[in-house]
């Protein structure tokens, strides 16, 4: 081989191996990020749910969950929606009261407003008392033992005939 070729080898191989480090740098920047805790605005965590829960409101919050949230979060909140699993992160258990235990209303509030890649932002979509109505039945999926969890809607099939 000569030394002309030899050192074309060795900047390919300088090359490769430098485009290797800069494609697992962005991969691990990427990884961290999707990782970072969810910093809600002080201003927001204050807020108080301007809505009680009743059947009714559960009832509406219900049938918005189905149609918007349901795909990636599953039906009770486990976080198994048929959409769910294509998806990193993977959407939240909003069923973990360990997890739940540690956001407040108005949190959860500006979580379902402003969402975060790949969760959608429904500020538009939807009303602030669509929103808070949401925020009355994310706490329910992780309050079992509270009456307002049961019994659970019936499938929007059974309830239109
Ligand atoms: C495209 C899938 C997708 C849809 C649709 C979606 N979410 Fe999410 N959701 C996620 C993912 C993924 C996370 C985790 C995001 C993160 O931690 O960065 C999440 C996180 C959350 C959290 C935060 C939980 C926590 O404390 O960390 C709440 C609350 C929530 N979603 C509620 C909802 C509600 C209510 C709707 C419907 C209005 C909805 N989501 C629609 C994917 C989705």
């Amino acid at each position: 081989m000569s030394a002309n070729s030899l050192r074309s080898l060795r900047l390919r191989k300088f090359l490769f191996a430098a485009i290797l480090i800069f494609i697992f740098a962005i991969v691990a920047y990427w990884m961290v990020q999707e990782n970072k805790p969810w910093i809600v605005p002080r201003e927001y965590k204050s807020l108080k749910n301007p809505l009680a829960p009743s059947e009714s409101t559960l009832n509406a919050a219900r049938q918005i969950y189905g149609d918007e949230c349901a795909q990636c979060h599953g039906n009770r909140g486990k976080g198994d929606g048929p959409e769910g699993r294509s998806h990193f992160p993977l959407p939240a258990d909003l069923t973990d009261t360990k997890l739940l235990a540690n956001v407040t209303d108005g949190e959860i509030f500006y979580q379902i407003s402003e969402g975060r890649r790949p969760m959608p932002s429904f500020k538009r979509r939807l009303t602030e008392d669509q929103r808070w109505q949401l925020v009355l039945l994310v706490r329910s999926f992780s309050q079992l033992a509270a009456p307002v969890n049961t019994p659970a809607a019936p499938p929007k099939s059974a309830a239109e005939k």
